[in-house]
């Protein structure tokens, strides 16, 4: 008997549809395709037949082969799109959700206002000199003209590094940014106008002090510089850093070392949340001339002025700072507010 090889090519398509996965599809497949399937069986029939019905049945054969075949693609790809389909449902993005926000840094306020005052002394003319952090007690106190026995130079306010240098000196954590005129001047020739930031330390820890805080020097050498020099330029950096000329400046006597006359340079605001109060900035005088001495230079001929403020408390008074330990809290909730 002949058998119907439509019925079977439609048993396939139907078997083949039903698949619900690749596996299911292989495994109809080989019911009808394999090495024991349906048509495996047909065709050894064939070699039994006469070579007339043989042509024709190998034929139809071959034609009904060809249909599963293309039923078989059809699956296949209706399978595969499917699987895609459920994977970029699954993985959808809902593009109206709200992002979570790029997280942009910002510069550090200190940073700010460094960059600022940089930028304000530059236009006066100044350059910027650096010197190390850890320095001698030559260059901290002696060539600065303190006494042996002055008290900054004491342990309670110092922090002194265990090892000498090379030559036996003391080394020391540097108190102040003012062993960086000594530095400069030494290698440069008058006339010499120079800021130097930077790093400083001292044995010190409550709301306004921090052991490890920022100065910024200022030196101006020249045979005909003044202490009128020395208030034009700072009154006129003050009112350029606070952005206000409603500021009263004082200079009021006082005591240093390494300047003679000493200056402590105080500010009163007219307005604003610090109106009325008078607040010190920073420390001034002309250099002593025991210091033009140690920098190398005719004391009777060269004439300078210095001046040394810390940033940590220029920026407080700027922006109503009341914690100088903010600063380095690393709080973003703080930092965050200085984004520019
Ligand atoms: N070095 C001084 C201090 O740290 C400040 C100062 C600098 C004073 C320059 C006068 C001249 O207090």
């Amino acid at each position: 008997m002949k058998p119907d090889l439509q019925l079977i090519v439609s048993q396939a398509e139907a078997e083949f549809e039903s698949a619900k996965s690749l596996h299911d599809l292989d495994n109809a497949k080989s019911l009808f395709l394999g090495k024991n399937g349906k048509l495996a069986s047909l065709f050894q029939r064939l070699k039994s037949l006469e070579s007339a019905e043989k042509k024709i049945f190998g034929h139809e054969l071959n034609l009904a082969k060809q249909s599963i075949e293309n039923a078989l693609f059809k699956c296949r790809k209706q399978i595969l799109d499917n699987n895609i389909r459920k994977k970029l449902e699954s993985q959808s993005i809902d593009i109206s959700l709200p992002g979570r926000g790029a997280n942009k840094g910002s510069i550090h306020p200190l940073t700010q206002s460094l960059r600022r005052i940089q930028e304000i002394f530059y236009g006066m003319g100044f350059e910027i000199a650096e010197g190390p952090e850890i320095e001698t007690d030559w260059f901290n106190f002696t060539a600065l003209n303190n006494p042996k026995d002055h008290p900054a130079r004491s342990m309670q306010d110092t922090f002194y590094v265990e090892h000498k240098d090379e030559f036996g000196q003391n080394l020391l954590l540097r108190t102040h940014t003012s062993p960086v005129q000594v530095r400069y001047s030494i290698e440069h020739k008058p006339p010499i106008r120079v800021i130097s930031p930077g790093k400083t330390y001292r044995v010190d820890s409550d709301s306004t002090h921090s052991p490890m805080f920022h100065q910024i020097e200022g030196l101006w050498l020249d045979p005909n510089i003044n202490f009128s020099n020395l208030k034009g330029v700072y009154v006129n950096f003050l009112k350029e850093f606070f952005e206000s000329s409603k500021l009263t400046v004082r200079f009021r006597p006082s005591y240093f070392p390494f300047t003679e006359p000493s200056a402590e340079i105080d500010l009163k605001f007219s307005e604003g949340p610090m109106e009325g109060k008078w607040l010190e900035v920073a420390g001034a005088g002309m250099v002593h001339p025991n210091v033009i001495k140690n920098f190398g230079l005719n004391s009777k001929k060269i004439r300078g002025f210095a001046f040394g403020m810390g940033l940590e408390r220029l920026t407080m008074l700027k922006y109503g700072v009341k914690d100088l330990r903010l600063f380095f809290d690393n709080d973003l909730r703080f930092l965050g507010q200085f984004r520019c």
